[in-house]
């Protein structure tokens, strides 16, 4: 009880301070850092990102400020086809629909991990199933561009459209792979999920069925101990941690954190991922292994395997030796009503994230 109610006063302060507002035009010196000795001003208008109150402050680097002008540049980017070399666009892999993913593993460069939604963003430090990419969204879309895609860079600057907003809205007169990554990391910053019936409810504007609000209770005290990783759900703890999926690290990708620091500590560990649109996905884990929640709260219940790197999270009562909620049947069925209150409906149908 007491943890809701701590919980719905913190959405409350949220629902009063997250107001992302369209401001009149400004100019902008927009010379960019060139120091080529001209000044070229040019009117955007600014993008008010106002932070959720209990959230750590996020950082916009200096050089890349939200303006609406070059949110929409970045979007017309992740929905262009051309800057990959084999027809794919961002948005092959991250549909709105889907919460900004898609169903099926991807194989290939993704060596079969499930696509990651696209939902706020703007508050992670480490990226990708693994954590093997640590930085800004820039960073982060720089790799996308120039390892994923090999983006053609010349081909992109013969194309008048983008020369012209480049030039007004970063001062360049040549595109390259950092200017792009700049104009799709506003896009990914922007893409905030705050509307779901969960968000609702603690804004005292829906009610729970008894079912989700018996969910609700599981979720977020020491019965189901989700919470402890899921945080607060608007975001995760964007941590690494080992939910005890696997005995036996079948495939290399199931090896996880390893993959990245070569520690053995780190076998098995995953970025916790965020629960927002959960159930619009089909596969979940980082492989894609369960493909219903009803899964995936079994396994939780049921089916944690005892490694060394377990997170002690997952074992229970304080004994290293009990693992599993215990959860009967209609308390899993609870458990998976409350997950589905995660959807955010509004998000997935707004305008302002669709194709341009
Ligand atoms: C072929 C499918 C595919 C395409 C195309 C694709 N992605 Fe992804 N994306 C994925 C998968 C799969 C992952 C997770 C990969 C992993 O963890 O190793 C991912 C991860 C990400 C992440 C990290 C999210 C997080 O929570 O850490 C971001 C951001 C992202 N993609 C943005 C983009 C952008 C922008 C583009 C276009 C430049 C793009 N993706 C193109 C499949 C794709
Ligand atoms: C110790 C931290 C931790 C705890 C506690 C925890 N999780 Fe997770 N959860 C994770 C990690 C890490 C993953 C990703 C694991 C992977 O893909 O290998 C995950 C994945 C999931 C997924 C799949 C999401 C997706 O997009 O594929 C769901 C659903 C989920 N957890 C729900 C829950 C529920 C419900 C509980 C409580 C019963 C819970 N988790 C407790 C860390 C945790």
């Amino acid at each position: 009880m007491k943890q809701g109610k701590t919980i719905r006063i913190l959405f409350m302060a949220i629902a009063m301070t997250t107001i992302i507002s369209a401001c009149k035009k400004e100019p902008v010196d927009n010379n960019n850092g060139n120091n080529n000795g001209t000044t070229d001003t040019v009117e955007m208008t600014p993008y008010e990102f106002m932070l959720p109150t209990h959230f750590p402050a996020i950082t916009i680097p200096d050089d890349n400020k939200l303006y609406v002008e070059r949110i929409a540049l970045g979007k017309q980017l992740f929905f262009d086809t051309r800057l990959s070399n084999d027809g794919k666009s961002c948005e092959s892999c991250h549909k709105q629909e889907y919460g900004f993913s898609i169903p099926e593993p991807q194989h290939g460069f993704d060596k079969g991990h499930t696509s990651l939604p696209l939902i706020n963003l703007a508050w992670n430090k480490n990226f990708m199933w693994n954590g093997r990419l640590v930085g800004t969204l820039e960073d982060v879309m720089m790799t996308e561009l120039t390892v994923r895609f090999s983006t053609d860079i010349a081909k992109v600057n013969t194309m008048t459209e983008y020369r012209t907003m480049f030039k007004n809205f970063y001062g360049v007169d040549e595109i390259t792979h950092k200017d792009m990554a700049k104009a799709l990391a506003q896009y990914m910053r922007v893409l905030v999920s705050r509307d779901t019936k969960y968000d609702r409810y603690v804004k005292g504007q829906a009610t729970l069925t008894l079912m989700e609000e018996e969910g609700r209770r599981i979720f977020f005290s020491e019965r189901g101990d989700c919470f402890h990783c899921h945080t607060n759900l608007l975001a995760t703890d964007n941590l690494m941690h080992n939910n005890g999926l696997d005995s036996v690290y079948n495939k290399e990708i199931d090896l996880g954190y390893f993959n990245v620091t070569g520690n053995e500590n780190d076998k098995g560990k995953f970025r916790t991922p965020n629960l927002r649109n959960v159930a619009l996905r089909t596969h979940y884990m980082h492989d894609g292994r369960f493909t219903s929640l009803e899964q995936v709260v079994d396994f939780y219940n049921t089916g944690v395997n005892k490694v060394p790197s377990v997170d002690p999270l997952m074992t229970k009562d304080n004994r290293d030796d009990v693992f599993g909620l215990g959860l009967n049947e209609v308390e899993k069925k609870q458990l998976v009503a409350f997950l589905k209150t995660l959807t955010d409906s509004t998000m997935i149908a707004d305008k302002a994230f669709a194709a341009p």
